[in-house]
């Protein structure tokens, strides 16, 4: 099975993924966090998406369809994905439709998230991150145990260099799913838009709902 993700910036993507993934077993592939990898061990790949990132821009197309691809193409995805933050268009959309057809598969569901403007930005504001294993938090709404570290492994926890304030800005404007986007699996008959500001459990379920 072969699932998108979609949603604006902190609608909740990678924290549905992660349970989606814990449930199912269906790999996760977040395109993000392939850019911050790349950016933590300073490959060129790394350098060249930071400074995309860093103003809340959207990394060009050839170079990220290149990097999913590759991904795609590994032994551990031959069975199915859930892609989170992949595809940002349609441009995107059509590569992935084209490798999944030459292997004689399609995108089955693609899962909207929405969340209004306003509670975006407190989540993007409240989110932190293990260092270590990845797992996501928010100050008010999902917190840790202990303030500083990780539930689940004891990592050191973080925030975005991209969760500033005004690069949160551009990346509301620029980076939401666009309308002939979501045409686009509408018209496939895979769309399905569930109302992200319900509570977290609550979004797991109705995402674990559509895909079985
Ligand atoms: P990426 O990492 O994909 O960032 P994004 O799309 O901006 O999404 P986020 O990771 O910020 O948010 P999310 O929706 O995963 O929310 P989360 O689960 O963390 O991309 C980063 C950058 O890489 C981009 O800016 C771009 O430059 C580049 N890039 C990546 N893919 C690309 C592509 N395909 N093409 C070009 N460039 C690309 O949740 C947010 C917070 O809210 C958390 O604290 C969480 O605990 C909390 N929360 C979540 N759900 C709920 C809920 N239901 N109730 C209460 N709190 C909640």
């Amino acid at each position: 099975m072969f699932v998108v993700l979609l949603g604006p910036p902190g609608a909740g993507k990678g924290t549905q993924a992660q349970r989606i993934a814990a449930a199912t077993s269906l790999l996760h592939i977040s395109t993000g966090d392939m850019f911050r990898e790349n950016v933590k061990n300073e490959t060129a790949l790394g350098q060249l998406a930071k400074t995309y990132m860093d103003r809340g821009d959207l990394v060009p197309d050839e170079v990220t369809i290149e990097m999913l691809l590759e991904r795609i193409g590994r032994a551990d995805a031959a069975a199915g994905a859930m892609f989170d933050g992949f595809p940002r268009n349609v441009v995107q959309a059509r590569a992935l439709d084209q490798a999944l057809a030459a292997r004689g598969a399609r995108i089955d569901h693609a899962l909207l998230i929405s969340v209004s403007d306003q509670e975006l930005i407190a989540r993007l504001g409240g989110r932190w991150i293990c260092r270590s294993c990845g797992a996501l938090y928010h100050e008010r709404n999902d917190p840790p145990t202990k303030a500083d570290s990780c539930d689940r492994c004891g990592g050191p926890l973080y925030q975005r260099d991209d969760d500033r304030p005004e690069v949160v800005r551009t990346r509301l404007e620029k980076q939401k799913p666009p309308a002939d986007l979501i045409a686009h699996y509408r018209a496939a008959g895979v769309l399905n838009e569930i109302d992200g500001e319900q509570p977290l459990g609550v979004v797991t379920a109705a995402l674990l709902e559509a895909i079985r």
